[in-house]
């Protein structure tokens, strides 16, 4: 039947007569593909930021495909070495670390832990000569450039908690020097999620270029730049792509001799949109003149709509009767567990199901235990 929904071969009916709903599915073949494409594209080390969804199953993938990770606590960096990634394509980075979770760090020999603040250096510096061994480092940068996305995903401002103002870089260096047990191998900066502007990108990439070669200038041997995350998807209909190749040609404008490795840390782009969440309509009813469908799915299973009001495109499985406009909600005892307001579906009722679009990231991995 041409009208049912598939993902892959796979129709999703069958998989809804064994399975339970809510549920996410996901397309391996879109990872893949999405992978291959970035690759294709961007000259340098591709880290995937495992933060956008952990599952077991998508990190083997995408470690098959040849990307690195980039963790930011000890449960991520286990779930990475459980899928086989080389601890030498892992970095480790995060604003707030603990001494058990650097230590751990430590013993599995990955690539670099990114530095955030002054105190985390000393810690690293005294673990590291507590164990005798030299710990390789890299310093997130803040570089004070705005991302211009949603206030609740920006972190590059000088006003945000992440990173290391660029104007203490001389500051840290110094520490640096009389830290015998820390090498300074890289920096970082990660500006916020969801950019779509590539005039963004170039200022970042510029000023991260500047501030490496002045390192360098400083006779510091420093081996990797990353670039950071944040590259845009569309979950409306009509936007333009991200424009993947312009990002890779500014790349190699802006890096061409660099004596560094450069690296990206994507997590969204590479699987918003090889995620679905299936949902069931429990019940319907009128508020207010309002027509709500209550699901099983609500902020305790994908909580973007709730948190950032972000809206995601949704499919009915009943696709025939009369266009009437629905306020879909879930099943939670918070009036923000809202998925979306005035969108017209054809007529359901009880006990049809719902797809949710593009929640490969940050969809199941920001789920709870909420009532
Ligand atoms: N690197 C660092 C240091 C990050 O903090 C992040 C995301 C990334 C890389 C990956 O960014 P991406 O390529 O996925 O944009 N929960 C929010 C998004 C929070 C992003 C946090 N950091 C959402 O659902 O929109």
């Amino acid at each position: 039947n041409d009208n049912q929904p598939f993902v892959e071969e796979v129709c999703i009916n069958d998989i809804i007569n064994s399975h339970s709903t809510p549920f996410y599915l996901y397309s391996q073949k879109i990872i893949k593909d999405t992978f291959n494409n970035l690759k294709k594209n961007l000259s340098g080390e591709i880290l995937y930021a495992v933060k956008a969804n952990s599952n077991q199953s998508i990190l083997k993938l995408l470690k098959n495909c040849g990307a690195g990770a980039d963790v930011v606590s000890v449960g991520e960096l286990e779930r990475c070495i459980n899928a086989g990634f080389d601890s030498n394509k892992i970095i480790f980075e995060g604003v707030g670390k603990s001494e058990e979770d650097i230590e751990f760090a430590i013993k599995q020999n990955i690539k670099l832990i990114n530095v955030e603040s002054f105190d985390e250096l000393t810690l690293i510096n005294n673990i590291g000569k507590k164990m005798n061994k030299k710990i390789k480092i890299g310093i997130r940068l803040n570089p004070d450039i705005d991302s211009h996305t949603l206030e609740k995903i920006s972190t590059g401002n000088k006003t945000d908690k992440f990173g290391i103002e660029l104007n203490q870089l001389d500051k840290i260096i110094l520490q640096i020097k009389s830290s015998p047990n820390v090498s300074l191998d890289g920096i970082s900066c990660h500006i916020g999620s969801q950019i779509h502007n590539i005039n963004t990108f170039k200022k970042v990439f510029e000023t991260m270029k500047k501030t490496a070669s002045l390192i360098l200038s400083k006779k510091i041997n420093l081996k990797y730049v990353d670039l950071g995350g944040g590259f845009g998807v569309n979950y409306e209909e009509n936007q333009n792509e991200f424009d993947i190749k312009g990002l890779g040609e500014l790349i190699k404008s802006i890096f061409s001799n660099e004596p560094y490795e450069i690296s990206f840390e994507p997590g969204r782009y590479l699987v918003a949109k090889a995620g679905i969440l299936i949902t069931k309509i429990l019940t319907l009813k009128q508020n207010g003149g309002i027509n709500f469908l209550i699901t099983d799915a609500g902020m305790q299973t994908f909580l973007r709509p709730a948190m950032y009001h972000a809206s995601h495109k949704i499919l009915p499985f009943n696709q025939i009767g009369k266009k009437t406009t629905y306020t879909i909600a879930g099943p939670i005892c918070e009036s923000s567990d809202i998925i979306i307001k005035d969108i017209k579906l054809p007529y359901q009722t009880k006990d049809n199901f719902l797809i949710i679009c593009d929640v490969g990231a940050y969809g199941s991995v920001m789920s709870s235990n909420y009532n």
